[in-house]
């Protein structure tokens, strides 16, 4: 790889940025010494100043529509649906969709949505409470995130499968490359005979729902169309579905290495805040965010040619020891500081649901810590191959479970 005088390192056995092994994946970060790396097939940025400059740059774009665009064999009107996705879009049409979109997600009108969070985690744990142990990624991880978003949209509980096939089917093409294009566009075809006589319904009764501020946003006058509507709460279960689970997974694999924290959350509980903000720091959804080269860049003095794959390396800095002290400590008390991780993204891009993905966490968090006592591992963890999202596939935990969280299971399940 050719380099304005930055060296860029040799790393070919690291297909995304994570050295080959068992177990977490923040367990096996490259070395740290070399600002870039090339990776079999693109390079992977992991210095601070150079990820954050990638991050802003427009000529590094989205690198799912550089695959879908290269291959011939992909429908072009899938092509074309595909740039109206947000993390497809930059500039002034681009920022007019996060601005109407701004309210919907906004830290007030998450708060509204806290209450539904919590009775579905509560509706999720009560049936594990009297076994004392549970496989956490079917019992508890799977179906949340999903239900959440639904439930914040008004869709009925009888919907949430068919919401749950579809979310997986519109994000196949990210996951198993362009063959499964057909696949993905199907299930946009699907998420639009479904939702747009939803939405059409939703217009004559708004309410305090996120679909309704979604129909409810403004500015000068300009509003989302109802296909943009559509393609906004696609974005939200294809962006937030995973990303929530495996974050949540591994935040409870690394409390149950760390039982001392655990116990400081049962007794704390206004530490959720910064215990979510720790698991988002140890265990990024994902190891890197990627980008294509849509012509020559050069990132403070890396040369990156047009139409090379770039890792953005996000463990790199949520783990650099110049930003936190002892970064492998796992330690939900760490003093506040003003960019505690990266792993909602950075710039113009950077995650739209943060907010609410945060309270996801804590909600979650605050149920499980109330009806947990202890919580520990009940045999081998299985974790996602290096590629792409991170975290947990299968997570056998076993806890004690609170008499009182007992006590109220037993009388929802009566
Ligand atoms: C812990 C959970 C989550 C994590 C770690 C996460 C992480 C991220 C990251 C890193 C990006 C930037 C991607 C890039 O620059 O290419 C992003 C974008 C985005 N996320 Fe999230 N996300 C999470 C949950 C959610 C949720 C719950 C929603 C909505 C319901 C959501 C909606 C979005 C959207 C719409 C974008 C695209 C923003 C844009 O292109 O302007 N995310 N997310």
């Amino acid at each position: 790889m050719s380099s304005a005088g930055i060296a860029v390192t040799e790393l070919p056995t690291a297909p995304a940025g994570i050295l080959p092994g068992d177990g977490p994946f923040w367990e096996r970060l490259p070395p740290r010494d070399a600002r870039a790396l090339r990776l079999p097939d693109g390079i992977l940025l992991q210095d601070q100043d150079d990820v954050r400059t990638a991050f802003r740059d427009k000529r590094l774009v989205n690198l799912a529509l550089a695959m879908l665009r290269s291959d011939p064999a992909v429908d072009p009107a899938f092509i074309e649906r595909r740039t109206k996705q947000l993390l497809s879009m930059e500039g002034p049409d681009h920022l007019r969709l996060r601005q109407l979109t701004m309210t919907a997600m906004s830290p007030r009108a998450v708060e509204g949505y806290r209450a539904r969070m919590r009775s579905i985690m509560e509706n999720l744990v009560a049936p594990v409470l009297p076994q004392g142990r549970c496989e956490a990624v079917e019992a508890l991880l799977r179906p949340y995130p999903i239900p959440v978003v639904c439930a914040l949209m008004g869709i009925p509980d009888q919907d949430i499968d068919f919401f749950s096939r579809v979310s997986a089917d519109w994000v196949a093409f990210m996951h198993m490359g362009t063959g499964a294009a057909a696949v993905s566009y199907a299930a946009h075809l699907d998420m639009d005979a479904y939702l747009l006589p939803v939405i059409e319904r939703r217009e004559t009764r708004l309410g305090d729902d996120m679909l309704s501020h979604l129909l409810r946003a403004e500015e000068d006058g300009d509003r989302l169309t109802r296909q943009e509507i559509v393609n906004m709460i696609g974005g939200f279960l294809a962006a937030g579905t995973d990303t929530t689970r495996y974050v949540l997974g591994s935040g409870l694999y690394l409390f149950a290495q760390n039982p001392d924290q655990w116990q400081k959350l049962r007794e704390r509980p206004e530490l959720v805040g910064r215990a979510a903000d720790e698991m988002l720091r140890c265990a990024p959804a994902g190891g890197f965010i990627s980008r294509y080269a849509s012509t020559d860049v050069d990132v403070n003095g890396i040369a990156i040619p047009k139409g090379t794959a770039i890792a953005l390396s996000l463990l790199a800095l949520n783990y650099d020891p110049t930003i936190v002290a002892e970064p492998h400590r796992f330690d939900i008390e760490r003093p506040v500081v003003r960019a505690p991780h990266l792993t909602f993204g950075f710039g113009p891009h950077t995650c739209l649901g943060l907010h609410l993905a945060k309270a996801e966490l804590e909600e979650a968090l605050l149920v499980l810590s109330r009806a947990f006592v202890t919580l520990e591992l009940d045999g081998p963890c299985e974790w996602r191959p290096p590629h792409g999202l991170q975290g947990p596939t299968r997570l056998p935990i076993a806890f004690t479970a609170s008499t009182a969280a007992n006590g109220e299971a037993r009388r929802m399940a009566g």
